[in-house]
């Protein structure tokens, strides 16, 4: 951090920092106070011993001098007399996070939509994953980044998704059983386990907390047609945002029921199919014409919620953003489940087998976090 000076408002409210740039950043004092990482406000472990809202409220900077090291700032905090000692590198990094807020869930995000090349999927085989960190952390940033991965040459063998969740993190079991079987078979309870395509949808938005992520793991696919379609619902909702803002708003907030039924479950969930955080960001997305449930809106809301629904809906599906790929036997792919809409086309003949499982999110950002 290229500082020039350290000085303090007159109200004693304020840490100013010169920068050689002649930029002036500031630092409340009551968050200098909050900072402090000393043996009496954080334990060993990180964790913090004080509550912020059991401090004094009226912080006050006394006094600031840079450290013997000159690589950190000493603020003397009154009414405690407190010494908080800040280094350089932690100001900056503090300093340059107030961006970061504005980008959502997740401001790597990198959005994509038709004009991705397979070359730029991304990819990796089990084998290179398996036994190495680096390559796992690797294959799991491109999930985090992208919103999906594939995952090639993992065999054949049933539960072999369960595997590779374990690789990093936790199988999110449900009613639907730790691991799920995608064939299609007698008396379906789900459109999935049908040769019917299915349009382009985020899974299970009647759970709460939804699935953060989906894995499928082809086991057999001889028969025609069942290729697997992906729509980056970040790209969708930002671009609604900024060509149709008004209809971004209803679907922001606007709580859509879904609602899952069948002799062993009842799930039911009002969210909207935008959801955003305080600064604006996007959180996730909902798309599942399937389970959505009775609107109890008032008649003008109903009309304009049906009106942003359909330029939604279209806008999901249209071919502008939609990548399309065959997933062949042996290959698994991974989708983040609150942004990235999946669907399949219709199938016929041979047999098409995968297997699916659930996982949640924050293991993935936390193996990335451990090993990057
Ligand atoms: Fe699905
Ligand atoms: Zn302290």
């Amino acid at each position: 951090m290229n500082l020039r000076d350290l000085s303090i408002s007159e109200d004693g409210r304020t840490l100013w920092l010169d920068m050689t740039s002649g930029r002036r950043l500031q630092i409340p004092a009551l968050q200098v106070r909050d900072l402090c990482d000393c043996g009496a406000c954080r334990h060993a472990n990180g964790q913090r011993l004080i509550d912020l809202a059991a401090l004094p409220q009226d912080q006050r900077i006394a006094a600031v001098e840079v450290g013997v090291d000159h690589c950190s700032a000493i603020v003397t905090l009154l009414p405690e007399s407190h010494r908080v000692e800040l280094t350089f590198d932690r100001l900056a990094q503090l300093l340059s996070a107030p961006e970061a807020q504005l980008a959502g869930r997740v401001p790597e995000a990198r959005l994509w939509d038709a004009s991705l090349p397979e070359s730029r999927f991304p990819k990796a085989r089990y084998a290179d994953i398996a036994g190495d960190p680096a390559a796992l952390a690797n294959w799991l940033v491109g999930i985090r980044d992208y919103g999906f991965a594939l995952l090639e040459e993992c065999g054949s063998t049933t539960g072999t998704v369960l595997s590779a969740v374990e690789l990093f993190g936790f199988v999110r079991e449900t009613n639907y059983g730790r691991l799920f079987d995608v064939v299609a078979k007698p008396d379906p309870n789900n459109l999935a386990y049908t040769g019917l395509g299915l349009g382009l949808h985020t899974d299970n938005p009647y759970r709460d907390p939804v699935p953060g992520m989906q894995f499928l793991h082809c086991l057999e696919a001889s028969g025609q047609g069942g290729e697997s379609l992906l729509v980056d619902g970040f790209r969708v909702a930002q671009d609604l945002r900024s060509d149709n803002p008004e209809v971004f708003e209803i679907l922001a907030n606007t709580s859509v029921p879904f609602r899952f039924t069948d002799s062993t479950a009842d799930l039911r969930s009002n969210r909207p199919l935008i959801e955003i955080d305080g600064q604006g960001g996007l959180v996730g997305v909902r798309y599942n014409n399937r389970s959505r449930a009775d609107l109890q809106l008032s008649p003008q809301q109903l009309t304009a919620f049906y009106q942003a629904y359909s330029v939604f809906g279209r806008l999901l599906h249209d071919p502008t953003y939609i990548i399309s790929f065959k997933l062949n036997a042996g290959s698994l792919f991974v989708v983040d489940n609150r942004r990235v809409l999946h669907g399949r086309g219709a199938f016929s003949g041979g047999q098409r087998r995968l297997q699916g499982c659930y996982a949640d999110w924050d293991a993935l950002t936390s193996y990335v976090n451990l090993h990057q």
